[in-house]
Formats: structure tokens, C-alpha cells, sequence
């Protein structure tokens, strides 16, 4: 298929709340399909279908060097406390060095690209890929859960870059 356009902060879509997918069909094996590509090109750990300007619930994570697909994505906390870590988003310029609190361990249930569901327990790094993307699937970004300090930061990054953009066009 094809290599999509990485939505970036700013852009209305981003702040959509995503809708169920009814049925695991052909226009969401090629949605998936155009995801896998555009990941894979971009390089990231996970990518959420309103990332490429679509407001379905599917989402790709990067995990021990597979991508796994999940459709619907619920997610149950298991322990109710969360702990920093390290984040960045391809709609954020990938930028690093921001911490952000998650919880360690939830559970999952989800459909698989076949129509089956699934539910399993994810826990440390790809808890948090999957919180962070289920996130983009309700119009959230990582930025929504910093601090006052870090996110005046983060948007003074977002600002800088953006101007150096506008400088080569
Ligand atoms: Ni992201």
C-alpha cells in the first residue's frame, strides 16, 4: 500500500475521539497496511490510525521486533500507580527527554486483524506504547500530561522546530 503523511501536533484531527471498527474488512487491512508502511518508514515504536489523518480505533506497537496490530483497544488497569518514563510521538517531532507517568501493568483486550479478540497482560515498555497510543485514539497527546514547567518546554521545542521548517521552504 502506501506511506502516509505523519499528522503533527496542531493539526484538528489529532483531538478527535476515534470510533469502533464494526468489522475487520478490506478497508481495514488496507488501513493497517498503509499504517505498517508509514511506520515502518518513520521508525517509531507505535503509530495510531489518527496519526495518518483516520479516526478509527487501530493501532500498531513495536514490540521485540514484531508489529503487532490492535483493533479496539480497551484497556483495564491492574495496579493503580503509575511511574515516569521516557516519551516521545512522531506528531511531536519525536522529540525526547520527556517524562511522562503510566501504569506498569494492564491489561488488554482487543481484536486481532483476523476478527478475533484477544486479552493479555503488557507490562514496563509496551504498557506505556499502548497507553500512548490508546491515548491518540481518544484525542490526547503525551504533551496533555506534563507538568506546567515541562510542557512550556516541550512547546518551546515544538515552536523551534517549526520555525526552522518554515526557514527552507
Ligand atoms: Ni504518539
Amino acid at each position: 500500500m502506501s506511506i502516509r503523511k505523519v499528522r503533527k501536533i496542531g493539526d484538528p484531527v489529532l483531538r478527535e475521539t476515534s470510533s469502533n471498527i464494526e468489522k475487520v474488512d478490506k478497508p481495514v487491512l488496507d488501513l493497517v497496511s498503509d499504517m505498517l508502511d508509514t511506520l515502518e518508514d518513520e521508525g517509531g515504536v507505535g503509530l495510531a490510525a489518527p496519526q495518518i489523518g483516520v479516526t478509527k480505533r487501530v493501532i500498531l506497537v513495536r514490540y521485540e521486533d514484531k508489529i503487532e496490530t490492535y483493533i479496539n483497544p480497551e484497556i483495564e488497569i491492574i495496579e493503580n500507580k503509575r511511574i515516569e518514563g521516557d516519551e516521545g510521538c512522531l506528531s511531536i517531532y519525536s522529540i525526547q527527554g520527556f517524562q511522562v507517568k503510566r501504569y506498569p501493568k494492564i491489561k488488554i483486550r482487543t481484536t486481532n486483524i483476523k476478527g478475533n479478540t484477544e486479552e493479555f497482560i503488557a507490562e514496563d515498555l509496551l504498557a506505556r506504547v499502548i497507553q500512548h497510543e490508546v491515548d491518540h485514539l481518544n484525542g490526547i497527546l503525551f504533551i496533555d500530561h506534563l507538568g506546567v514547567a515541562s510542557r512550556r518546554e516541550l512547546l518551546e521545542k515544538i515552536n523551534e522546530i517549526k520555525s526552522d521548517q518554515k526557514n527552507y521552504i
